[in-house]
């Protein structure tokens, strides 16, 4: 049984205050959600103080990148996976379609991005998906295998169990145009069989695969009914606590 996974991306949301105003309010609202793992992943400016206010709680946190690199080093602007555990972050977020599609980001990059995460001991949550002309021209499986395979190249099944993997098809990203269940289900299952393919059966049907793209309160349910569907990553519904917390309880 894969233990399903909610987790809410803030972007560049949020000052300090107002990051663990909501981080609080979210902490009761979630306080019995013993189905799933709950993470939010605020601004790097916020991590150590929300971190710090949610210890002994069963909410995590994330980071929404980190650097390439592990070592300490002259890379200004950057910040290391190992310096996000340090301020207790569990998770980092890793190629997220925004940094893919604005900041450059390969699934080279984020190979190494990933393996640094790993190194640091904390668990990487690698985003893919297609473009909507991708999906046009028939090719949203191939590009979504293609980022899968590159961004998690040279891993061992080991490796593969602390990672957890969001399908976002960038179409559905901010849109309030989401995947209908059957989509998502058809991509998720398409992942799985890639990871066997990769790796075996038993390293694919542990992993977790993240449905994101335009998640609310009032489509979590369906989605989650689906196989292969094991939790979501959430961005524009995360950032009010009672929506979050109405999806972190959708059953
Ligand atoms: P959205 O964002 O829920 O606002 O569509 C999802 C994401 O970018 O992770």
């Amino acid at each position: 049984m894969r233990k399903p996974v909610i987790a809410g991306n803030w972007k560049m949301y949020k000052l300090l205050d107002e990051a663990v105003q909501t981080a609080l309010a979210l902490k009761p609202l979630v306080a019995n959600a013993n189905h799933c793992d709950v993470i939010i992943a605020p601004v790097f400016t916020a991590l150590k103080t929300v971190a710090d206010r949610l210890e002994g709680s069963n909410l995590r946190v994330s980071g929404q990148d980190c650097s390439t690199q592990s070592d300490f080093g002259a890379h200004t602007g950057e910040v290391t996976a190992g310096m996000l555990k340090d301020v207790g972050c569990q998770y980092v977020i890793i190629a997220h379609s925004e940094r893919r599609q604005f900041y450059a980001e390969t699934d080279e990059s984020a190979n190494r991005k990933v393996r640094a995460a790993l190194v640091a001991g904390i668990r990487p949550i690698y985003c893919i998906g297609e473009l909507l002309s991708e999906r046009e021209a028939g090719r949203a499986e191939s590009v979504v295998e293609t980022q899968l395979n590159g961004g998690l190249q040279g891993l061992t099944p080991a490796d593969m169990e602390r990672i957890i993997i969001a399908y976002e098809p960038v179409w559905a990203i901010g849109t309030g145009k989401t995947a209908t269940p059957e989509q998502a289900q058809e991509m998720h299952a398409h992942i799985r069989r890639t990871i066997v393919s990769a790796h075996d059966a038993v390293t694919a049907d542990g992993m977790r695969i993240l449905y994101g793209g335009s998640v609310k309160p009032d489509n979590i349910a369906t989605l989650m009914s689906q196989e292969d569907v094991d939790g979501a990553l959430v961005g524009g519904a995360s950032l009010v606590a009672q929506d979050f917390a109405r999806i972190v309880n959708y059953r």
